[in-house]
């Protein structure tokens, strides 16, 4: 009742208003009175934030696979809505699987690193996985499961639309590239994809396991570099 009456007092404010409006505008000769919409329309930041906000609360509880019996929380995936690089991993581990965020483990702090030496926080980029769900003991996701979550990560490189997608390891470059080549084969240079770019390099838990990929993994983000606006 008290709401309903604040909503006419303020119904007869606006039309006070416009009537005042309208008639100086005649005072002044104008025949037309043109209004615009109060709102601003919304950045494209916000609506990109907005698209993947709706579209997890589309699948946070998706069901499609078996992983959805073992899954402590699906990992969506984080980031800038806006992020001109997507960084792509396989599936999340056991600490994704229980925080619910993707590479917050020991390969994600060294991811996080990595950014740093190429002046970028997970601020400034996006970050998901092939898999939205662990594969139990970190199998290798099944082609199945690739099969059926692989639609809602193109849905989010739709949405946030950057430059360059960086696939981390070999089963992110080879299912987003659609191939059975090789790590080795596939890294070094920058592939088309649809109509971005992507660069493959090694997965950070390989980084760790063998400090000799360093190097050439330090190559590869460089090579990402050259591929953003900043330069
Ligand atoms: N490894 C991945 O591929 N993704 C994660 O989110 C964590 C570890």
């Amino acid at each position: 009742m008290g709401s309903d009456s604040r909503d006419s007092q303020v119904d007869q404010e606006t039309l006070c208003l416009l009537q005042r409006y309208i008639t100086q505008q005649m005072e002044l000769g104008y025949k037309e009175v043109y209004f615009s919409s109060p709102f601003p329309p919304p950045k494209p930041e916000d609506s990109s934030r907005c698209r993947l906000e709706e579209f997890y609360e589309r699948i946070k509880d998706c069901q499609r696979c078996p992983l959805a019996k073992s899954r402590k929380n699906l990992v969506f995936g984080e980031g800038n809505p806006q992020a001109e690089i997507i960084f792509v991993g396989e599936a999340p581990g056991g600490d994704e699987d229980r925080l619910g965020r993707p590479f917050v483990g020991r390969a994600g702090q060294l991811l996080t690193k990595m950014l740093g030496a190429i002046d970028l926080t997970r601020e400034d980029i996006y970050i998901a996985n092939i898999l939205k769900c662990r594969p139990p003991g970190n199998r290798d996701p099944l082609p199945s499961e690739v099969a059926l979550c692989r639609p809602y990560l193109d849905q989010q490189i739709e949405i946030i639309d950057p430059l360059v997608i960086c696939a981390l390891g070999r089963i992110a470059a080879q299912t987003l590239l659609d191939t059975r080549r090789s790590l080795g084969e596939l890294r070094g240079f920058l592939h088309p994809f649809r109509s971005r770019r992507l660069l493959v390099t090694y997965h950070p838990a390989a980084l760790l396991r063998n400090p000799h990929l360093k190097r050439p993994a330090w190559e590869d983000l460089k090579l990402l570099c050259t591929q953003l606006e900043r330069g």
